[in-house]
């Protein structure tokens, strides 16, 4: 019972947090083709807004984590969570306030 338990802990802390190694350069990728097909290459903007720390500066990572997850109904926005997930969203962000990282 008590292994169970410890099991179920350290599964679920794999889970949370940053992705791996693996999953970075997948969603950094993703990040440069998909979303960059209407934010930009650059992420400066094109059919979707800027993406740039500046403009996302005021922000809230829930704020920017549901448009990413949910998209934005009535604009060309999809819905993103089929392919990744809240802690992938949120370090999608982080990377976005962080562009040098
Ligand atoms: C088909 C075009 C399209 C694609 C692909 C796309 N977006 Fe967007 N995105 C938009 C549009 C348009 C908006 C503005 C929606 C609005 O007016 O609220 C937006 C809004 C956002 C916002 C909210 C910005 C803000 O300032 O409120 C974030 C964050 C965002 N997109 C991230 C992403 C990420 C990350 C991806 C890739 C996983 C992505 N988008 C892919 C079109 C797109």
């Amino acid at each position: 019972m008590r292994k169970l338990l410890l099991l179920m802990l350290v599964s679920s802390t794999a889970l949370a947090g940053e992705p791996s190694a693996d999953r970075q350069n997948a969603l950094r990728n993703m990040l440069k083709h998909d979303c960059g097909a209407c934010h930009g290459l650059t992420l400066k903007g094109g059919l979707g807004p800027a993406l740039l720390p500046e403009a996302l500066a005021g922000k809230s990572d829930d704020f920017l984590a549901d448009a990413i997850l949910n998209g934005r109904k009535g604009t060309a926005m999809p819905p993103w969570q089929q392919f990744i997930n809240r802690d992938e969203a949120l370090w999608l962000i982080k990377v976005l306030r962080n562009p040098e990282h």
